[in-house]
């Protein structure tokens, strides 16, 4: 297994899940999801994080693999999700001499989750020597929990940083960015971003300006590939995105029950194309899981919401997007609104309410349609797609 060393007594011990189909029973992971677990082999060996306890198997023997008879002395836990620290309790009563490393945090979340105490207790600055290898512990709450931490190891540069710079997809074969295919694999990366981490970007951001005087030179997160020939890559990537950067673009969400609001989406589609942006996400609510919309609404400048309206509400798949927006607190984003009604409104006020609440830059015209828009009505759709089209491009 020389491939999973990823520097010298550094090696990865994870594992990859094909058999979840939604990570935290909300997301979907067609494409799997690795769970990244690392020992560093010294005078004493240590231990970042587990794996999801269905794993504790395979987990185990990646590491009996390294060390046959030989324990593990450390556990360091950077995050408690249970699909790292799954298997915490059983490596505890595997190995009962195994010291347990977190934070304050970490020992009151523990206790609840596993009835684990005792553990050996870190701050911010603190270190472990093993011998030729230094644990530097670095304290980065909510990213994104609140015990998450880091730990970096000076003589090799390198960077345990939990679920930072992580992405959904297994990593099958492969461990580091080289053996990856980045331009097919980045879609995951912001839709792990965006959906897990993105609500806490501005710890994200305080945790980029602690980390700023380390020489990052590999990056070993909990998921996705270790990042060694580029940490720059992902590093640059969860800059932007934490600071609600956006690329030109736009993404188009509608619903549609009977065709009426469809119409008036095909027309906005036709307003956007006639501005030359040909970069339009167009997603039917009604058929896409939420965290891809999420994901392009966090790469493009601009979205256009347009759904009818239903029991005199938003209609319900356009409404849990909207939820989901405003929980992950997406900012600076050029927003257009359009549908329909029949007796009463509800829907298009919704959406007005939403992008108030979020402080979003409102385009006009608004369009609200009665039942099936006229040619008047469709109009005003183009003018929408033409305007905000222009402004996705600046
Ligand atoms: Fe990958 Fe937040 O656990």
């Amino acid at each position: 297994m020389k491939y999973n060393e990823i520097l010298d007594s550094i090696y990865w011990v994870g594992v990859n899940d094909h058999d979840t189909t939604l990570f935290e029973s909300v997301w979907p992971i067609p494409q799997g999801v690795s769970y990244n677990s690392y020992l560093i082999r010294d005078e004493k060996v240590v231990l970042f994080d587990t794996v999801k306890e269905t794993f504790f198997l395979d987990f185990l023997d990646n590491i009996q693999h390294l060390l046959g008879d030989k324990h593990v002395d450390y556990l360091v836990v950077h995050h408690l999700e249970p699909d790292h620290s799954g298997s915490i309790k059983i490596i505890q009563d595997l190995w009962p001499e195994i010291k347990i490393v977190g934070n304050a945090k970490t020992a009151e979340f523990i206790k609840h989750l596993f009835g684990i105490e005792n553990i050996h207790i870190v701050a911010d600055g603190d270190t472990i020597s093993l011998g030729r290898h230094t644990l530097q512990f670095h304290m980065t709450p909510l990213v994104h929990w609140p015990e998450t931490m880091m730990t970096y190891c000076p003589e090799k540069k390198i960077l345990f940083s939990g679920d930072a710079f992580g992405s959904f997809g297994a990593i099958d074969g492969a461990v580091f960015d080289s053996q990856i295919d980045l331009d097919a694999y980045e879609d995951e990366i912001l839709r792990y971003f965006s959906n897990i981490v993105g609500k806490y970007s501005s710890m994200v951001q305080k945790a980029f300006a602690k980390l700023k005087g380390l020489e990052i030179g590999t990056i070993a997160a909990t998921h996705g590939p270790v990042w060694k020939a580029d940490p720059g890559y992902v590093l640059s990537r969860y800059d932007r995105w934490s600071h609600h950067e956006a690329e030109p673009g736009i993404v188009l969400a509608w619903a549609s029950m009977y065709g009426n609001t469809e119409r008036m989406s095909e027309a906005v589609a036709e307003g956007i194309r006639s501005t030359g942006m040909k970069k339009i996400a167009i997603h039917d609510v009604s058929k896409i899981h939420p965290s891809y919309i999420v994901a392009d609404i966090w790469r493009y400048k601009a979205a256009v919401f347009g759904a009818p309206t239903y029991d005199a509400k938003l209609f319900p798949p356009m409404d849990n997007l909207l939820r989901l927006l405003e929980g992950k607190r997406i900012q600076k984003r050029v927003v257009g609104i359009f549908g329909t009604y029949g007796w009463s409104g509800g829907g298009v006020k919704t959406i007005k309410e939403f992008v108030e609440s979020l402080k979003l830059e409102l385009v006009e015209p608004v369009v609200e349609a009665r039942f099936s828009p006229d040619a008047d009505y469709l109009d005003q759709c183009y003018q929408l797609g033409k305007v905000i089209g222009e402004k996705a491009q600046a």
